[in-house]
């Protein structure tokens, strides 16, 4: 081999190596970053477990909120954000099959007149839902916090009372089971929803 042609050996192999260090510690950094965030996600689940262990049904609350943990962290006021979020959305789709039983064909008077009264309380509780979620997100830093965090425990609340309002009427009225049934499902559900909603926000400041 001549000197030349060794000096060009020595730049290739001392390039390729290089590049092969600059390889290897980029995926290096890739696989530690991945780590630190499975890491972190465990944190963060730990943090709803603990969070959603001091609710009333639990189970519900760490399924629903669990799968959010990377935008929840360790934030009280988000992992409360989420959670009214979720029984907002719940409510919404609540609504829609509630709304669209009214539109069964053969409904008696007072068929119509209860279904339509649920319709009317998961209505209710969107607007209260929705109030509630706007008012967060300009709580933390305002300068009427305790104000609001008292409009927040009351209309959280009167959501749940609406819940509630729908099925109590159920009770010794002509709706037939199936009504009553889905009604109830549905309802009951939100009223975990919306009960844990006012667990959790026992946990902020
Ligand atoms: C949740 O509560 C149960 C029983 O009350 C307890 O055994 C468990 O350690 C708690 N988990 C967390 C993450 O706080
Ligand atoms: C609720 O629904 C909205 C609109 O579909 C969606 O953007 C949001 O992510 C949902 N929230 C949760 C917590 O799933
Ligand atoms: C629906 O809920 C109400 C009130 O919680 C209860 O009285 C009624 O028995 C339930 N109906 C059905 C069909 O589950």
């Amino acid at each position: 081999m001549s000197t030349a042609s060794f000096t060009m050996f020595r730049l290739v192999f001392v390039c390729c190596f290089s590049i092969l260090l600059l390889l290897m510690s980029t995926s290096m950094q890739t696989i530690s970053a991945a780590t630190t965030d499975k890491g972190c996600i465990i944190t963060y689940k730990k943090f709803i477990k603990t969070a959603c262990n001091s609710t009333t049904y639990p189970k519900i609350c760490y399924k629903t909120l669990s799968p959010n943990a990377p935008a929840i962290r360790t934030d009280p006021y988000k992992l409360f954000n989420i959670a009214l979020s979720v029984t907002l959305n719940a409510t919404s789709k609540a609504s829609s099959s509630i709304h669209s039983l009214l539109k069964m064909k053969g409904l008696s008077t007072s068929e119509k007149e209860n279904i339509g009264d649920c319709a009317e309380t998961t209505d209710d509780t969107i607007y209260d839902l929705q109030k509630s979620l706007k008012t967060l997100a300009n709580l933390q830093g305002s300068d009427h916090k305790a104000e609001e965090m008292s409009d927040l425990n009351t209309w959280v609340s009167a959501a749940l009372t609406y819940e509630y309002t729908c099925t109590d009427e159920f009770e010794g009225q002509k709706v037939r089971e199936a009504v009553k049934n889905t009604i109830n499902k549905s309802v009951l559900y939100l009223a975990k929803l919306t009960s844990n909603c006012l667990d959790l926000f026992q946990l902020l400041d």
